[in-house]
């Protein structure tokens, strides 16, 4: 499908990735983008930038009530992307409880998911439009150094792999992005090359414009899906070796 004349919402919209899929969705075309965003003066740049073909909307991806309020006022979407996310920076033993890895679950997982099931039947009612996930390489690769993260992620595409069968028979194309490391707030702390944000939401672009249904972004992506299928245990150990050198919370 086209993304020209197409009208979105992006979660986590105000700001990194989301907010590059905000600017390159208008710079596509689209019709008018609606920006998730827990804070709705976050965005206030984008509304200088764009006026009103950008929409702030109240909506942290952990409340249903907030999800279901955006899907009853944003009726005329065809597009959602689940963009907004949380990595908390923990291990799963070291971690002094449980709250860390049940937040990025509750983000990364249900968050995404309640936003697929509140919008479907809006981007049925549109023609079947599309749904795109914004997962990353630790969605296929273990990474212990991205505790609950990764886990999360995982879970996020199985989500996504079964909500694509789910939703085929309204023509829904559902799509996941495999992502490396891009230069926003979440990655701060990583060294050496960062994507920027914009080379990601051009690949979801993509992604919708050719209805693929898992995408590897970036160089890091591809690099690390290839290094997977060539040898998982040596990946294994590099991914383990991580840990070492990483800035992380294990409660000790
Ligand atoms: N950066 C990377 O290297 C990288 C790599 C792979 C995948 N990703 C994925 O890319 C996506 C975007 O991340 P980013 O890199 O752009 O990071 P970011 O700059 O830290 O942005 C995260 C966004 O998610 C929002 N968010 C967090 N919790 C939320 C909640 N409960 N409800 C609604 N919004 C919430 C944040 O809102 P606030 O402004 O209110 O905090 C912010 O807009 C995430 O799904 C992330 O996992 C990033």
């Amino acid at each position: 499908m086209k993304v020209d004349n197409g009208i979105a919402i992006v979660t986590g919209g105000n700001r990194g990735i989301g907010e590059a899929f905000v600017r390159e969705f208008l710079g596509a075309g689209a019709h008018k983008v609606y920006i998730g965003t827990r804070e709705p003066s976050g965005p206030g740049h984008l509304i200088d930038e764009f006026g009103d073909q950008v929409e702030p909307i109240q909506l942290d991806v952990t409340s249903d009530a907030q999800i279901k309020e955006a899907a009853a006022y944003c009726d005329d979407v065809n597009i959602l992307v689940n963009n907004a996310g949380a990595f908390l920076h923990l291990t799963l033993i070291g971690a002094p409880d449980l709250r860390a890895a049940r937040e990025e679950m509750e983000v990364n997982y249900f968050g995404a998911l309640s936003m697929c099931r509140y919008f479907a039947p809006v981007l049925e009612k549109n023609g079947g439009g599309a749904i795109v996930n914004v997962l990353s390489a630790g969605a296929i690769i273990s990474a212990p150094n991205m505790g609950g993260y990764s886990p999360s992620k995982f879970a996020a595409r199985a989500m996504t792999t079964n909500v694509r069968a789910e939703l085929e028979g309204q023509d829904t194309q559902v799509s996941a992005l495999i992502v490396g490391s891009v230069d926003t707030r979440m990655a701060s702390h990583v060294k050496g090359f960062k994507e920027p944000a914009s080379t990601i939401a051009r690949a979801g672009i993509k992604a919708i414009e050719k209805n693929i249904p898992e995408m590897d972004t970036d160089p890091m992506a591809v690099g690390m899906r290839a290094a997977l299928a060539r040898d998982p245990s040596a990946m294994e150990k590099q991914m383990a070796a991580l840990l070492k050198s990483s800035v992380i919370s294990t409660g000790r």
